[in-house]
């Protein structure tokens, strides 16, 4: 089966169940990655883990290595990425500790390297769907066989940070469709879509986002959050892993087709 690849934040290998077999440094044309990778085992399923921020956590939203970070999972053989992201709700109907299998993304980062055909080759890659459909669902019924309530689609707003949003800023995002926001959705999820690699992502919302709730946003609201929802997120991950089909067949693999100019 492609092997699955999981970015997140630290902890989030210490499952009960999930063995490390093997931690394996990689180095890419594009420097060092978050971390070193960890190759994981559940009930005979191999998933390689990436912590996203570094272990221990020290790397901020726009100082991680995107293109490291997914060159090194592709160098590793990893087909197929799940991406867990802590985000803020924007849509009143979606709470904190909602979990959210977002279906469209408004990039709004800026200074990020976000491809890597940057040098002759001219590639346009189609983005008009960014996450792989067949994961997506995937996701959704995991979701389902385990009781666990999932948002269906959301539009994540991808800012820089660090620092968090002003209010008229989320309010501007929510009047353009906006549902969630978070700092670490993109570039990866392009990245992946260059290189065939079928992407998904599992928004975690830790809190409802700037100017709709009574006080300030924390940090410390933000990791109490996340780790009220970890043992929803292990289910999920861990069926989703045992019912990913062995083959992909979905568009992701063919994303290079007709976007070479
Ligand atoms: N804004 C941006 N990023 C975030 C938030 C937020 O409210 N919550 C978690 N990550």
């Amino acid at each position: 089966m492609p092997k699955v690849g999981i970015i997140a934040g630290s902890g989030f290998y210490d499952f009960e169940g999930v063995s490390i077999k093997d931690v394996r440094k990689v180095s890419t044309p594009y420097g060092e990655p978050s971390d070193s990778y960890r190759i994981c085992e559940f009930g005979g399923l191999e998933f390689v883990f990436l912590a996203r921020h570094g272990s221990p956590h020290r790397l901020q939203p726009h100082r991680i290595n995107y293109r490291a970070n997914i060159w090194g999972l592709r160098d590793l053989g990893v087909k197929r990425i799940l991406s867990i992201n802590a985000v803020g709700g924007i849509n009143t109907g979606i709470r904190p500790g909602d979990i959210v299998i977002t279906d469209q993304i408004i990039d709004i980062t800026n200074g990020r390297a976000n491809t890597f055909y940057d040098s002759d080759e001219v590639i346009h890659i189609d983005f008009t769907v960014p996450y792989c459909t067949e994961l997506r669902d995937v996701l959704l019924i995991a979701g389902s066989k385990n009781d666990i309530a999932l948002v269906n689609g959301g539009t994540y707003v991808s800012v820089n940070g660090p620092r968090l949003e002003t209010a008229a800023e989320i309010a501007l995002f929510a009047r353009n469709g906006g549902d969630v926001v978070g700092m670490t959705g993109m570039p990866e999820a392009c990245l992946a879509r260059e290189l065939e690699i079928c992407f998904s992502c599992i928004a975690v919302v830790t809190n409802s986002a700037a100017g709709l709730s009574s006080g300030r946003l924390t940090a410390t609201e933000v990791v109490d959050t996340m780790k009220v929802s970890m043992e929803r997120i292990r289910s999920l991950l861990m069926t989703t892993l045992c019912t990913i089909p062995a083959k992909r067949s979905c568009e992701c693999r063919h994303a290079l087709k007709d976007a070479i100019l």
